[in-house]
């Protein structure tokens, strides 16, 4: 047989192959019953190219109000627009285990430890996890609430400035950029015993270009990974130069952790808490620690910092809604330093706000994957084969209008306890247990007790110090959910203008 000849056939039963898969995908698949767009049923193409290009979480929520609350996104993966599927995949319950992560999403970099979001077995995670945990406590935050204070008062300092200084007495000021130099301040303080003096600098420095820009990256390959042939290439084609960088990441990181761990203090920082309990079977080895900062970094600051954006960006454009909040404020407090975790922690208005942006502002707007466990899994009612992927779609799911009141407006009202509790309430009916920004069961994030207080604390200094409006520039446009995911939503620059308070 010529070589020519050998092609052909090759490449008959190439063609052939495919056409199979196709028409069984479609057919005889486990998952053939359950509905979705036909091309997305029959391969995983088209996942890969909305996900690779940030529309993942707007087309599956189209795809959720035209099919009803389970889609099939891809052959073998599901979507799941019902509360009660939190349970079902994420929690353990009644004997059953939450549903594990799986390789194919979660993997960390070559010759580096797992962290805690890439660890896959259960039951290292877990033990990982009870480790972590002493930082992130109840009395853990209480300690840390000094150096939260700190930047958040320097933040408040450096708009200031920017204010003063300028010809009219207002600024229009990039949101997202002063909300992600708070934040990250906060977390590496918390991190590493120092700060990247982003506030100080207006800038996140080369280092924190590098981290965020990553994140993408390694959504992108995970994307990938669902075809093993795809990612042998890749590997073989990242440059040089990308390997170097990520070896550099890492060395900057040792470099910071090694020099914190060798100053002996008693801040109330992660590593302080972490070194406490020694190293190897009782503690968390080198390795652990320095892949855990990381991921401190990372989920610290892009989850709270675009909360605290999504809060500016419908407050700016719901004048009503910021008058009530302003109002809160400043009847509750005579001056700046009577504003503590505590007590603002007690004000309704402003924790309805909170939670609102919560169900209208998620930072990881679709699903958080998981895979069925080899002998299979119920959800919803659903009988399940094994090593089906399973998610929550998150913002289809607190955006329904069948689940919530008005379900695409900005209402902080109806998470108020009179609301709540009033018979006659339009929002009365509104299922509040839909919105779980923090996820729930094994996996759910450690650091909510600390992201709710900074979050608070930084939205209540904000308001009662600063008079806000939209500004009226191009970045002022801003409209939230048209915003890519990568899979944190990407936070465009967003202008507001400020001004010192009048009253
Ligand atoms: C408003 C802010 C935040 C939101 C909305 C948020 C949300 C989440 C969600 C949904 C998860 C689960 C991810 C998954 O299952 O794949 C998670 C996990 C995690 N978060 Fe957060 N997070 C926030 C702030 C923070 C902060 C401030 C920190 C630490 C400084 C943090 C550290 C973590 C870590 C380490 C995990 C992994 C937990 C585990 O695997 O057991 N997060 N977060």
């Amino acid at each position: 047989m010529s070589t020519l000849h050998l092609s052909h056939v090759l490449h008959a039963h190439l063609i052939q192959y495919i056409l199979l898969l196709l028409v069984y995908n479609l057919t005889f698949h486990p998952l053939a019953k359950y509905p979705g767009p036909i091309l997305w049923r029959c391969t995983r193409l088209k996942y890969l190219i909305s996900g690779w290009k940030g529309y993942l979480h707007t087309d599956v929520m189209a795809m959720h109000k035209r099919y009803g609350s389970v889609v099939r996104i891809a052959p073998n993966e599901l979507s799941f627009c019902d509360p009660a599927a939190w349970e079902d995949i994420y929690s353990n319950r009644g004997g059953a285990l939450a549903f594990p992560k799986s390789r194919v999403i979660f993997s960390s970099l070559p010759g580096r430890a797992d962290s805690i979001v890439t660890t896959i077995d259960d039951k290292l995670h877990a033990r990982m996890k009870k480790k972590m945990d002493m930082g992130f406590t109840d009395s853990a935050v209480a300690r840390q609430e000094d150096l939260v204070q700190k930047h958040v008062s320097k933040l408040v300092s450096k708009l200031r400035d920017k204010v003063q200084y300028s010809l009219d007495g207002e600024a229009i000021v990039n949101v997202v950029k002063w909300m992600v130099f708070v934040t990250l301040d906060i977390v590496t303080d918390l991190s590493f015993g120092e700060s990247f003096h982003s506030l100080d600098n207006a800038d996140v420095g080369e280092w924190g270009g590098v981290v965020f820009n990553s994140i993408r990256a390694q959504w992108c390959v995970a994307l990938l990974r669902h075809y093993t042939w795809i990612t042998w290439a890749l590997n073989r084609l990242i440059p040089r130069s990308a390997k170097e960088k990520a070896e550099w990441i890492w060395s900057v990181v040792e470099e910071k952790v090694d020099r914190r761990l060798a100053r002996m203090t008693d801040r109330p920082d992660f590593l302080d808490l972490w070194q406490r309990q020694g190293k190897g079977k009782e503690g968390l080895g080198d390795g652990q620690i320095y892949s855990n900062a990381v991921v401190m970094v990372v989920a610290g600051t892009e989850t709270s910092s675009a909360i605290l954006t999504g809060a500016l960006c419908h407050l700016v454009n719901s004048p009503e809604t910021l008058n009530m909040l302003t109002r809160e404020l400043r009847t509750q407090f005579a001056q700046e330093d009577q504003m503590t975790f505590a007590a603002v922690k007690r004000l309704p208005y402003l924790n309805a706000v909170v939670k609102e942006v919560f169900r209208m502002c998620n930072p990881n707007p679709f699903g958080l994957p998981r895979i069925t466990p080899p002998q299979g899994g119920t959800v919803c009612g659903n009988v399940l084969p094994g090593n089906v992927f399973v998610s929550i779609h998150a913002q289809a799911l607190s955006m329904d209008d069948t689940r919530f009141h008005k379900a695409t407006a900005f209402y902080p009202e109806r998470w108020l306890p009179e609301v709540v509790a009033d018979p006659s309430s339009p929002f009365r009916s509104d299922d509040r247990s839909s919105v779980q920004v923090f996820s729930i069961g094994p996996r759910s994030c450690i650091g909510q007790r600390l992201a709710m207080a900074e979050v608070t604390l930084t939205l209540a200094k904000l308001v009662w110090n600063f008079d806000f409006c939209r500004a009226n520039t191009e970045a002022g446009e801003l409209v939230w959910e048209e915003q890519r995911a990568f899979p944190v939503i990407e936070k465009k620059p967003f202008e507001v203008k400020i001004s010192l308070k009048k009253s």
